[in-house]
């Protein structure tokens, strides 16, 4: 059986630092790092998720600052709002959560946010920095997920990595880290040819393609580390009640694999508290 990434527990210990960081900062700098969360409409997960941010910045003893604005908000106001936070020394990091409702040109409003201020690392000059190695924000999934492996594994130099997904928000960017600390990289995505075959090359294999248990154990080389960014809903044994469930088949990949990250537990704790790393990162870079 493989060892359980325990991804909870890690999201915990780095909180913890956050925590104290933000701390110093505070004591440094004679206020605390600000966070400010931009959700457009009612998206039920996203409204979840942008809960969950704001609570978990007040815990790590930073500001949060909230705007829910409604569904039909023009694009032009949001576009102010991002310049006006762009401005705002309390502000050290600026997150739109997407999606964004259909009227809205994502990619305009993630190009508005100051570079500087993007704790997601979605803005092409963000982008830009990742791939040259420049340092920069990087965005907060992928990030966890190699915090993990490096956590596992140690050094990752040599290893033939295999990402499932090509998402802007997934799946290049881990790429790019992946390229970053020596891995000889494959994308793979819906239009690979044998793609049992490809994962099966993998010593870590990463899945971010939405498909609720795609990757089974018999597509694992034995011993290989796997993580699992998937978060799907499917019905649940019992009548009416539904479950959570990742990308990779837990049941048969665990029988297979070395290591392996559950869902939930997994990498889904890790992302909320990479941003608040990123957030008090930010901070202190506008600190000097
Ligand atoms: N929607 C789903 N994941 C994310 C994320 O990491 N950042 C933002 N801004 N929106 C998201």
């Amino acid at each position: 059986m493989a060892d359980i990434i325990d991804g909870k527990a890690f999201a915990e210990g780095l909180r913890a630092r956050v925590a104290t960081v933000a701390a110093d900062f505070e004591a440094q700098a004679g206020r605390k790092a600000g966070l400010a969360v931009v959700l457009v409409g009612e998206d039920p997960a996203s409204q979840v998720y942008v809960r969950s941010k704001g609570k978990q910045t007040v815990a790590c003893g930073m500001a949060s600052f909230e705007y829910r604005l409604p569904v039909e908000t023009p694009e032009a106001e949001l576009l102010a709002l991002v310049e006006k936070l762009n401005c705002d020394p309390a502000v050290d990091g600026i997150l739109v959560q997407l999606p964004l409702p259909s009227h809205i040109n994502e990619q305009k409003v993630i190009a508005t946010i100051n570079p500087d201020k993007d704790v997601d690392g979605f803005h092409v000059v963000n982008v830009g920095r990742l791939a040259t190695g420049l340092p920069g924000f990087v965005p907060c999934t992928p990030l966890g997920c190699l915090m993990l492996l490096k956590d596992k594994l140690g050094s990752l130099s040599g290893f033939e990595a295999v990402v499932v997904g090509r998402s802007n928000i997934v799946g290049k960017p881990m790429a790019q880290m992946l390229i970053a600390e020596s891995c000889t990289v494959t994308v793979a995505h819906s239009r690979t040819k044998d793609l049992p075959a490809v994962v099966r090359r993998a010593d870590i294999v990463v899945v971010a393609v939405g498909r609720a248990e795609m990757v089974k154990g018999d597509w694992l080389k034995p011993g290989a580390t796997v993580i699992d960014v998937g978060m799907n809903r499917i019905p649940a044994a019992e009548d009416g009640k539904t479950k959570l469930v990742g990308d990779v088949d837990f049941a048969s990949a665990s029988e297979v694999a070395g290591a392996i990250t559950p869902v939930p537990g997994g990498v889904g704790p890790m992302t909320i508290a990479v941003l608040l790393r990123n957030t008090i990162v930010s901070a202190h870079r506008a600190a000097g």
